[in-house]
């Protein structure tokens, strides 16, 4: 065994050069996704930039930007302009998304268009799925569920991303699309989705708190990893052809026991309220933004990430 003094690890941290040729994960701008949340207006998110929206007109020169720094692909979130109890703007063919998609996959032919795939923004109550006075219904959520996803597949998305945590989602959209004539179109399954207040951000851009109870009744708790096993188990079985951790950071445990269960590619999503953090303590000064972006990206991908998921995608891609 070789020890100190022969043994120095800090010979190979002298120099940027050095680090640079032994580093182990590295990050890679065709391995990111950026966001876009897309409503019937333009508005600024002045604190958090990346979870503005932008109408369906402004929308193409923002994704310009981000496809000319060389990002591979956006994922798409909807904000109606009514909401439902059904959800129905979800997966009406002029919804805002559908539009998107048809004006996105005109002007971008290369671009990854890949949509969120839930109900949460377009209902009225804000869950995920179609609710009685005994809660969230999962087997009628099913259809509803499938329908927007064919919906997407229809207007040209690339994948579909369902975030619901229904039971049956994947198989049901599987069978849909399949049945629609997008057999060739990839599923990337939000399989170990936990119910996560690190989406604050998320839910406040998006317009989709729910407006009573919560999500505890669908999505993970955070106590668990062996169960988000078993959803990703289910999520294969039923035809998913990417799985995804989220949040990613504080799962880091998840993505690295995901990665080396199954074969699939594995995606994780840099949530808004893990961008929010760090972009609240910059904003005070208390740590450089772009170093705990770098950090934190760097860790998702060492844990096991093939993909992420994140805000920070546009900003930099340019140096990645
Ligand atoms: C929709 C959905 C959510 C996020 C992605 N898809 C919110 C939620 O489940 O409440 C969160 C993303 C983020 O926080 O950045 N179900």
């Amino acid at each position: 065994m070789s020890t100190f003094p022969q043994t120095r690890l800090r010979r190979l941290r002298r120099t940027g050069a050095l680090r640079d040729l032994v580093r182990e994960t590295r990050l890679d701008r065709r391995d990111l996704v950026m966001p876009f949340f897309v409503g019937p207006d333009t508005r600024a998110n002045e604190g958090l930039p990346a979870l503005g929206r932008y109408s369906v007109a402004d929308l193409p020169r923002e994704v310009e930007a981000v496809a000319a720094a060389g990002i591979p692909g956006v994922i798409l979130f909807g904000i109606p302009d009514a909401k439902d109890e059904e959800g129905s703007g979800a997966w009406d063919a002029d919804g805002v998304i559908q539009q998107a998609l048809r004006e996105l996959r005109e002007r971008f032919p290369e671009l990854l268009l890949l949509t969120d795939v839930c109900l949460c923004e377009y209902t009225s109550h804000g869950h995920c799925g179609v609710v009685d006075e005994h809660g969230v219904l999962n087997d009628e959520s099913l259809e509803l569920i499938a329908r927007t996803a064919v919906s997407h597949a229809d207007a040209g998305a690339d994948a579909v991303c369902p975030s619901d945590m229904m039971d049956g989602r994947v198989a049901a959209i599987r069978s849909a699309l399949d049945d629609g004539g997008h057999e060739s179109l990839p599923i990337v399954s939000y399989a170990a989705k936990y119910a996560s207040a690190f989406y604050g951000p998320f839910r406040e851009a998006a317009e989709s708190a729910p407006s009573f109870g919560d999500r505890r009744g669908y999505q993970m708790d955070p106590g668990n990893v062996r169960e988000a096993l078993r959803e990703c188990e289910l999520d294969v079985a039923e035809g998913a052809d990417v799985l995804m951790v989220k949040p990613a950071l504080p799962n880091l445990d998840v993505i690295r026991a995901v990665r080396d269960r199954f074969d699939l590619p594995v995606a994780a999503y840099n949530v808004s309220g893990e961008y929010a953090m760090v972009k609240a303590a910059a904003a005070r000064g208390w740590l450089d933004e772009r170093q705990a972006a770098l950090e934190s990206l760097t860790a998702i991908r060492r844990a096991g990430a093939d993909l992420i998921v994140t805000y920070w995608a546009r900003e930099l891609a340019p140096s990645l």
